[in-house]
């Protein structure tokens, strides 16, 4: 971060962008909304972890900036579509009154340019500046600010015309809402944003927590391009008997680092001491079961049960393959190579050919947008092999097969898991943890009298 603004130079700006925007009657310009819009682009940074990265003054000058416009035009069809060239016109003169160097003043003319039309047109920023993208996620995001909504929704019009015009408005909005990930440049945003009892921060940590009375605990992983939010509604469901804890893992919050085996077991390691978990079962899914592996390995004495979801400690089965991936890893860790792998295998028709598993519009978009950090994390594990580890464990250990799963099928690993001495659970369906009957089928492994509808696969030891 090089990009710096004085408080004195901040507060004279908030000073004069409030007492013009105090004027305006519209909520969705008015000087409470430029307040809620730099709160919001706080409250992003946060949740991206990309504070250090910023400097706050000049973020909350962009945000104070960014609807200029409407204190000299009235919010009007001409004002709405030329709102970006207006307010670049309007910034740049303003700007010359204050001494800031002029590559801070491009950043704040660029985000402000850029910042509108998210919703409903898409035209997002997500190739442009850190500044650009979370003032206009900052922004959208007010959108659906609640006294925004209700403002809008009590304003009663009684004339026909009015009301027909506030109900489309209202589908439009509902629409929004429920597919708001396509609207930001960050759409982990459109889960993690808005409150959510059981999200909660603690430094750099998001995780979510369910039950937290209880002295049982259960500590789950997601995979590599999934939030804990995967786990919301089992968590709900175990909430009555059990303290569940549903981790982030940090690829997803910054969207420039690659994480190893190694960064994310120290990771978890780090979460367990700062939340000073003992005596937990750990649960880990897809490649992020290798990290549950890890863990338990270095640190058995806080582990009271490990288990593996859609999992193995090993991927790439034949040591000769595990060689050769090994010598082209860093040739797929090259950022143009992620970033070509993410759109082809985001690509719809590209899955629906090759008759990949269906992902959620949600994950795709992450994949896309964290395409460097949580695609090249990905590729880190699946290069690795904790079979070693596995064994020694001495914990109780539970795998978890999906007989329908495409991404860790049954049939290549069974032979492998034969030789693994733990305890193997097949379940007949629930894919990838795509289906509902997934979660249904998994709550059965911990409530107290859960139906038996799973078959029980007893392995022997290997000889
Ligand atoms: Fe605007
Ligand atoms: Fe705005």
């Amino acid at each position: 971060m090089d990009q710096k603004l004085s408080d004195e130079n901040y507060k004279t700006i908030e000073a004069f962008a409030l007492s013009k925007m105090s004027d305006l009657k519209s909520v969705s310009h008015n000087d409470y909304h430029v307040i809620r819009v730099r709160d919001n682009a706080f409250k992003i940074a946060k949740l991206l972890g990309v504070e250090e990265r910023i400097d706050k003054n000049l973020l909350a000058t962009i945000c104070m900036l960014h609807d200029f416009t409407y204190s000299v035009r009235k919010p009007n069809i001409y004002t709405y579509i030329f709102e970006g060239r207006i307010e670049r016109r309007m910034i740049r003169s303003l700007l010359k009154r204050f001494d800031i160097p002029d590559e801070t003043k491009e950043i704040i003319i660029d985000a402000v340019f850029r910042h509108a039309h998210s919703f409903p047109f898409k035209k997002l920023n997500k190739k442009h500046g850190l500044y650009t993208k979370i003032l206009q996620d900052a922004d959208t995001l007010d959108f659906f600010d609640v006294s925004r909504v209700n403002y809008f929704l009590t304003n009663q019009n009684k004339s026909f015309f009015k009301s027909l015009r506030k109900a489309m408005a209202n589908a439009l909005l509902r629409y929004g809402k429920n597919n708001l990930g396509l609207f930001l440049n960050y759409p982990v945003l459109a889960k993690t944003f808005f409150e959510n009892p059981s999200m909660k921060q603690k430094d750099r940590f998001h995780y979510y927590e369910y039950g937290i009375n209880n002295s049982e605990t259960l500590l789950f992983l997601p995979g590599y391009a999934d939030s804990g939010l995967m786990y919301q509604k089992l968590g709900r469901s175990l909430s009555k008997d059990y303290r569940v804890l549903a981790l982030d893992f940090p690829m997803i919050h910054d969207p420039e680092k690659i994480y190893d085996l190694t960064s994310l077991t120290n990771f978890v390691d780090d979460f367990v001491k700062e939340l000073r978990l003992t005596n937990f079962t750990i649960v880990g899914f897809s490649s992020c079961g290798l990290v549950a592996i890890s863990y338990t390995y270095n640190r058995s004495d806080k582990v009271k049960e490990l288990i593996l979801l859609n999992s193995v400690p090993r991927f790439i089965l034949s040591k000769v393959n595990r060689k050769i991936y090994q010598f082209v890893k860093p040739f797929i860790l090259l950022r143009p190579i992620l970033f070509i792998y993410s759109r082809i295998n985001t690509n719809k028709t590209f899955r629906k050919i090759m008759k990949l598993p269906h992902t959620s519009t949600f994950t795709r978009e992450r994949m896309r947008t964290y395409y460097y950090s949580a695609t090249g994390t990905a590729v880190n594990l699946i290069g690795e092999s904790v079979f070693a580890r596995f064994k020694k464990i001495k914990v109780p250990k539970k795998i978890i097969f999906f007989k329908d799963d495409t991404i860790i099928p049954w049939e290549r690993y069974q032979r492998f898991v034969e030789k693994l001495d733990c305890e193997v659970v097949v379940f007949s369906e629930g894919l990838h943890a795509d289906k509902r009957i997934y979660w249904e089928k998994l709550k059965t492994l911990w409530l107290k009298t859960p139906k038996i509808e799973f078959q029980d696969v007893s392995i022997e030891k290997s000889k």
